[in-house]
């Protein structure tokens, strides 16, 4: 049983009639074009919970100014083929009007966590992926929803919204699925040339080296800049930034002991690409 639904009404009759029958639910959000990286997700959300619910909604309002809203990949029968093939139950593709009705005014906000890194770089950008992840959450009252590694920072600023705001859902974080050589799989990989393309996985290559730097003892400022200059001999065009963080809080290391986190975002030619490893 594979259903599309676009009326928020809708949705909300079936998840009660699943709960009504005593079933768990899954949700899945995403701005469509799924590949092998969404479809991890679905496939954890269909082990851990009785029903998925999928949506598909390409929020307007968490592309900055310049960035790829018109040309992003858009293909919702090839999504919900996909999807269908892999056993989930509901594709949820609201309408704008849904999701934003007129005179919408409500905005969540992660202050301190929102503000680094990405956040500086897409100003407002996880101001909105908050507004649109609460609203999802509210729509579905999903028993858990599941978020990518490879947005480790968007992961990061769900959960304490999640936690702040005494969400029930449980928000569970799935590893990021890479290409053979390393390449983190991602819907704008399609913008890179052939060229490009074979320089990208250098960024998860020396992620992955600072990372065994770091556990080794190295020194973390060393290191950030190690691994930036790598990549710009690489060929990248520009780094915004190569970070090594407590992987909690997104701070400076303060505590040797404590997990941390290596981020980076580089830009070769028009693609900017983000990734990340535990370090
Ligand atoms: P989107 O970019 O479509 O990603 C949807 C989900 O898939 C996110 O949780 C993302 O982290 C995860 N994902 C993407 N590439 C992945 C990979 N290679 N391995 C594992 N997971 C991967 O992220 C968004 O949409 C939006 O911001 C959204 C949360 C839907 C809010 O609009």
């Amino acid at each position: 049983m594979f259903s599309i639904v676009r009326s928020l009404d809708h949705l909300r009759k079936q998840i009660l009639s699943w709960r009504n029958e005593g079933l768990s639910v899954g949700l899945v959000p995403t701005m469509g074009a799924l590949h092998s990286g969404h479809m991890a997700l679905v496939s954890r959300s269909l082990e851990a919970c009785d029903r998925t619910l999928v949506t598909l909604f390409i929020n307007p309002q968490q592309f900055c100014e310049g960035e790829d809203f018109e040309d992003y990949p858009r293909d919702e029968q090839k999504d919900a083929k996909k999807l269908k093939t892999a056993g989930a139950h509901f594709l949820f593709v609201p309408k704008f009007e849904e999701i934003y009705p007129n005179g919408f005014s409500t905005g969540v906000r992660v202050s301190g966590l929102s503000d680094l890194l990405e956040g500086v770089h897409r100003p407002g950008f996880f101001d909105s992926v908050a507004t649109i992840v609460i609203k999802l959450l509210n729509q579905t009252a999903a028993d858990r929803a599941f978020f990518g590694e490879k947005d480790y920072q968007q992961l990061m600023v769900i959960k304490r919204m999640a936690h702040d705001l005494d969400i029930t859902t449980v928000i569970e974080g799935v590893e990021t699925v890479r290409e053979d050589d390393g390449l983190a799989l991602s819907s704008r990989n399609i913008y890179l040339s052939e060229k490009e393309r074979q320089t990208a996985a250098t960024l998860y290559k020396t992620l992955v080296a600072v990372a065994k730097h770091v556990k080794e003892g190295n020194e973390v400022a060393a290191q950030e800049d190690w691994g930036r200059k790598k990549l710009l001999n690489a060929g990248f065009s520009s780094v915004d930034y190569f970070s090594i963080l407590d992987a909690e809080t997104l701070l400076p290391c303060i505590d040797a002991s404590r997990v941390k986190r290596v981020l980076a975002a580089a830009k070769l030619g028009r693609t900017r690409l983000i990734d990340n490893v535990q370090a």
